[in-house]
């Protein structure tokens, strides 16, 4: 299964961490994604930009597989994922959250958690919140308490979501997404409406996400945190790979800045 990659002669052979080849995604005439490929480094926090309807968020549901692709390859520590279920994608340690915040409104900031351990890896979320004393809920506890106190949600574990300020609700979708513990985590525009103080807190921590070795793909429109939290960025634009380079190279480019100024939106 485990694809080796000529890097040169005498040169170490390696695994390719996450790649996608190829890869296209139809809605009838539609090619939402297209001809697609990019590699993202194992460690590395990857931007991948562009405007509006460019195809980002298909290439997330793409990835976790709550779409199948229409044609192309989708490789995780060596192994082709594409058309995979997103459960068995999650299991593997691919992990995504949404543009939109979803949480358990009505569930506390730590039950939260705990279904996140849950969701993306079991069928039934339910014996999660039944509370018996099985060695592995207790272990879940930890771990979710663990989580809270990583987030600096600690405080708020009894919150119910519905009451949390919209940064600790952002905060809260990456400790459910944690909670499945990723390796590889994509996070669908977490900056998302947020003032410029809660902007930066979610930069430190999403830093502190990479710190702990976990991978990020990184979805987002706000370019000051893009530029600030990526060495290199991927930029996509009618499904299709436009740019790729660091965050200066990504800033002066024509085509992108083309790409931006005809959706009124700017790249910087
Ligand atoms: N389930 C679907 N059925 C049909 N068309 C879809 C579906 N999902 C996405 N699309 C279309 O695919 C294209 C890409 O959409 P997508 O949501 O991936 O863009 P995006 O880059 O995430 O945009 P945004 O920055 O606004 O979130 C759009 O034209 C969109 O209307
Ligand atoms: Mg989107």
């Amino acid at each position: 299964m485990v694809r080796p990659i000529a890097t040169g002669p005498g040169k170490m052979t390696e695994t390719t961490f996450f790649a996608v080849q190829n890869l296209s995604k139809n809605f009838g005439g539609l090619a939402a994604v297209n001809d697609l490929s990019f590699e993202l480094k194992k460690g590395e926090i990857r931007g991948l930009i562009g405007p509006n309807g460019a195809g980002k968020t298909t290439v997330f549901n793409v990835i976790s597989g709550f779409y199948r692709p229409s044609s192309g390859k989708i490789l995780y520590e060596g192994e082709n994922i594409a058309g995979l279920k997103s459960h068995q994608i999650a299991r593997k340690g691919v992990i995504r959250t949404f543009q939109a915040t979803t949480l358990f409104q009505e569930f506390s900031t730590f039950q939260n958690v705990i279904v996140g351990r849950y969701m993306h890896t079991r069928n039934n979320v339910w014996t999660a919140l039944a509370g018996t004393a099985r060695a592995s809920e207790r272990e879940n506890e930890e771990r979710a308490n663990e989580i809270l106190e990583f987030l600096g949600l600690a405080e708020r574990k009894d919150e119910l979501a519905v009451n949390l300020a919209h940064g600790h609700q952002r905060a809260l979708g990456i400790a459910i997404a944690l909670a499945a513990e990723p390796k590889l985590l994509l996070l669908d525009e977490p900056f998302t409406g947020m003032n410029p103080e809660e902007t930066r807190q979610m930069m430190k921590l999403i830093e502190k996400v990479r710190d702990q070795g976990i991978t990020i793909l990184l979805v987002e429109h706000d370019m000051k945190a893009v530029m600030g939290l990526c060495h290199h960025i991927t930029v996509i634009n009618f499904g299709q790979l436009l740019a790729e380079g660091s965050p200066d190279e990504i800033r002066d480019n024509k085509d992108v800045i083309e790409a931006y100024l005809g959706t009124g939106e700017h790249a910087a």
